[in-house]
């Protein structure tokens, strides 16, 4: 069988969920699928981004940035990664998904699995409702939410603070972004990439 096409989609205005995206390829490519790592685009004026947003987008220039009028077609799954805004979706990435109203009447995505991980401040600012408020969109295309299960046990941890719920992968940033992913972290993402991956490869037609 033909390695499953995952589409790793993300948004990072200060790298964070980058690092997350990258772990999750790594977990893809374990697991025997092809991924294919794309950003949204940037929404936000060049003059308010600030130095470690600048900074964050160097990092990045190598990515190529999502057309959301091709990108999701000929996907066997999708794995989201959206960083917090106010406990809900960034709006760079509700911008990709508001222009993909074409692929939404076609049913391009009905059926495929689709897995969402997250990137937060603070512990309590709004992990699992921005995980939900995305699954929202998902199902509305049709797709098979995949979460992230208690086998993945890195999230049972009580030795720190740390990101991740079954709703999906998770990083705590601090309030100043000087935080980023943690080992544990980063091998939970590693890990919902290859889940996501092993389900894509069953459901595949
Ligand atoms: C306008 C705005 C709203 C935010 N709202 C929240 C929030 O509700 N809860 C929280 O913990 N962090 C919040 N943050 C922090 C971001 O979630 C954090 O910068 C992001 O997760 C870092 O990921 P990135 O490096 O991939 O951009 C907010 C940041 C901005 C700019």
């Amino acid at each position: 069988m033909k390695a499953p096409k995952i589409l790793i989609l993300y948004y990072s205005m200060y790298g964070h969920s980058y690092e997350m995206a990258l772990m999750v390829k790594e977990g893809v490519e374990s697991a025997g699928g092809e991924a294919i790592l794309k950003k949204v685009a940037e929404l936000v004026p060049e003059q308010f981004l600030d130095e470690y947003a600048k900074q964050a987008a160097e990092r990045q220039k190598d990515v190529p940035v999502a057309d959301p009028r091709a990108d999701l077609k000929g996907i066997d799954g999708l794995i989201l990664g959206v960083p917090t805004r106010f406990g809900n979706m960034s709006s760079q990435m509700k911008n990709f998904w508001d222009q993909t109203g074409g692929d939404w009447m076609k049913g391009t995505l009905v059926g495929k699995p689709a897995a969402v991980f997250t990137s937060t401040a603070t512990q309590h600012g709004g992990q699992e409702s921005t995980l939900l408020a995305t699954h929202t969109v998902l199902l509305h295309h049709g797709c098979v939410i995949v979460g992230m299960p208690y086998s993945i046990q890195a999230q049972t941890t009580m030795d720190g603070l740390e990101g991740g719920s079954p709703y999906g992968a998770g990083t705590i940033t601090g309030g100043k972004g000087e935080r980023f992913p943690s080992d544990l972290e980063k091998g939970m993402a590693r890990d919902f990439g290859a889940h996501l991956t092993r389900i894509a490869a069953k459901l595949k037609d």
